[in-house]
């Protein structure tokens, strides 16, 4: 068993976790309305990775036999009226993301939970991952999303990205 802290704060980062994948679904339903098929599958592929996330906190519980709390998720209920809002938007997530992370690690830290840290350590590596694709995106958009050509050659660029299962497994 974990210490109780850790655990509920593990059991909190599944619900946010969840909802990362239904704000990413949102984002890509913005842009799929938009006709923008690039955009919207680069957020399809985040929404799954979230989805990933949570998955990976909930079998971590389950292999420490800790209870799992499965709460209501929330709305997503940011308006987007640009491209830039929604670029923002995940920018502004992952941020939070990343210092929801740090806290529970603080907290495993604390109490000398290492088999946490040592877990976590990957989605420190991660969240920094995604924070860095989050303005690279911007950066991009301010650079070439005023330009109608610009926009559907990173559309396009987009439209590449594939999903990849998560580098981590456990067991
Ligand atoms: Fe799983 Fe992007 O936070």
């Amino acid at each position: 068993m974990l210490n109780k802290k850790v655990a509920d704060l593990l059991n909190e980062q599944i619900n946010k976790e969840l909802y990362s994948a239904y704000l990413y679904l949102d984002m890509n339903n913005y842009f799929d309305k938009r006709g923008l098929n690039g955009f919207a599958n680069w957020y399809m592929i985040q929404a799954q990775e979230e989805r990933d996330h949570a998955m990976l906190i909930y079998k971590y519980l389950q292999n420490n036999d800790c209870p799992i709390v499965l709460n209501a998720i929330a709305k997503p209920d940011k308006k987007f009226k640009k491209d830039m809002d929604v670029l923002k938007a995940g920018l502004e997530h992952e941020e939070y993301v990343t210092a929801s992370i740090h806290t529970i690690y603080d907290a495993a830290y604390k109490v000398k939970d290492f088999r946490t840290m040592q877990f976590l350590d990957w989605f420190v590596k991660e969240q920094g991952e995604e924070e860095t694709n989050a303005r690279d995106m911007i950066t991009k958009m301010e650079l070439f999303g005023a330009d109608q050509r610009s926009l559907y050659l990173l559309n396009q660029e987009l439209a590449a990205r594939t999903y990849n299962a998560p580098s981590l497994v456990l067991d």
